[in-house]
């Protein structure tokens, strides 16, 4: 078996475009191509995979569907995500909501979430209880975090502590659940199910992190979504939040402004960069990186897939895209 990125993701990509589509209404699924095929980083899915050949030390298609159901999930909310959060841009690429409608966002995003549950129960056998376990805890998780950014955006006394809570749901619980999909496909036991999933889970405070930080200082045309969004919105990211500690007055006056958007970016940048916090905010998503590797000790697998792991743990706080 080989333990690379490629040999994961090349699977993913496969079992992604060989997807079926009902026909009676074929205009519902073109928004679902369209955003499959816009490309993505897999990292869930390819979690998914690996996690289950660590493990199971078996060939990574045994738990193709279920690598196939979390990535469907996660680009469920997306759709949702970008209608919530007025963003015109991902992969590159004008989002559902912006090429189509609204309705025609909410609408296949609910299709791709009842594909997952399909793909989710494939080939599932007597781990379905198992399965359908974590992932319905999972996506109610989601959506809780969902509800509390959205909350957030209108409060301006949100802590450093509600802000790890809300991403923590938002996000990390995806990445973990894919790590425990893997587990509960390869049989594993609760202990090294229980240490991938907190693996999943640090993994992805580190990457959100690392995505709020590219939300301001990435590069567009590499991140392939829109600079800025985030702090149009009022999002109370790390970034945000050490901002308005840092300076009480400054920041709410800015925000409060009605300037243009690209003037209220540069501000609140500027007083980012006054204060380091780009740095300190990378500097905390390191820490979630290194945690996430730290748990990889305490699961038996072969070396490959302990650097495989490690590798892509580094990387959820280093990526650009
Ligand atoms: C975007 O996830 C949502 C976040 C949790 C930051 P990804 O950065 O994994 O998005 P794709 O699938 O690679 O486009
Ligand atoms: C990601 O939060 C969380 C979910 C989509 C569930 P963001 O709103 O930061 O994700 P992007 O930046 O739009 O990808
Ligand atoms: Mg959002
Ligand atoms: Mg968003
Ligand atoms: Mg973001």
């Amino acid at each position: 078996m080989d333990f690379t990125l490629d040999t994961f993701s090349g699977l993913v990509e496969n079992a992604l475009a060989s997807l079926e589509y009902p026909s009676v209404a074929p205009r519902l699924f073109d928004p679902i191509r369209y955003t499959l095929e816009s490309g993505g980083k897999r990292i869930r899915p390819v979690l998914a995979v690996a996690v289950y050949s660590a493990l199971a030390k078996a060939d990574p298609a045994d738990a193709l569907n279920q690598a196939v159901a979390i990535e469907l999930f996660h680009n469920f909310t997306l759709l949702h995500d970008d209608v919530m959060d007025r963003a015109d841009i991902r992969r590159g690429r004008p989002t559902v909501h912006r090429k189509w409608n609204d309705n025609v966002a909410i609408l296949s995003g609910d299709a791709m979430l009842t594909m997952a549950t399909q793909q989710l129960t494939r080939g599932a056998g007597d781990r379905l209880a198992d399965l359908l376990e974590c992932f319905n805890t999972t996506a109610m998780e989601v959506y809780e975090g969902q509800q509390l950014d959205m909350e957030f955006e209108n409060r301006d006394d949100v802590t450093i502590d509600e802000y790890l809570l809300m991403i923590g749901l938002k996000t990390s619980v995806l990445l973990g659940c894919a790590c425990r999909l893997g587990a509960i496909m390869a049989r594993a036991d609760k202990a090294a199910a229980d240490a991938f999933y907190r693996y999943g889970y640090s993994l992805g405070m580190a990457f959100q992190l690392r995505d709020d930080w590219l939300d301001t200082f990435g590069d567009p045309a590499v991140f392939g979504k829109e600079i800025g969004g985030d702090i149009v919105n009022h999002k109370k990211t790390w970034l945000l939040i050490s901002a308005r500690n840092a300076e009480p007055e400054d920041l709410p006056a800015i925000l409060a402004e009605d300037l243009e958007p690209q003037e209220t970016i540069a501000q609140v940048k500027a007083l980012y960069e006054r204060h380091h916090l780009g740095d300190l905010c990378q500097e905390l998503a390191l820490k979630y990186s290194a945690e996430a590797k730290m748990n990889l000790d305490n699961i038996d697998m072969d070396v490959e897939a302990r650097l495989f792991f490690a590798g892509l743990a580094d990387r959820a706080s280093t990526r650009t895209h």
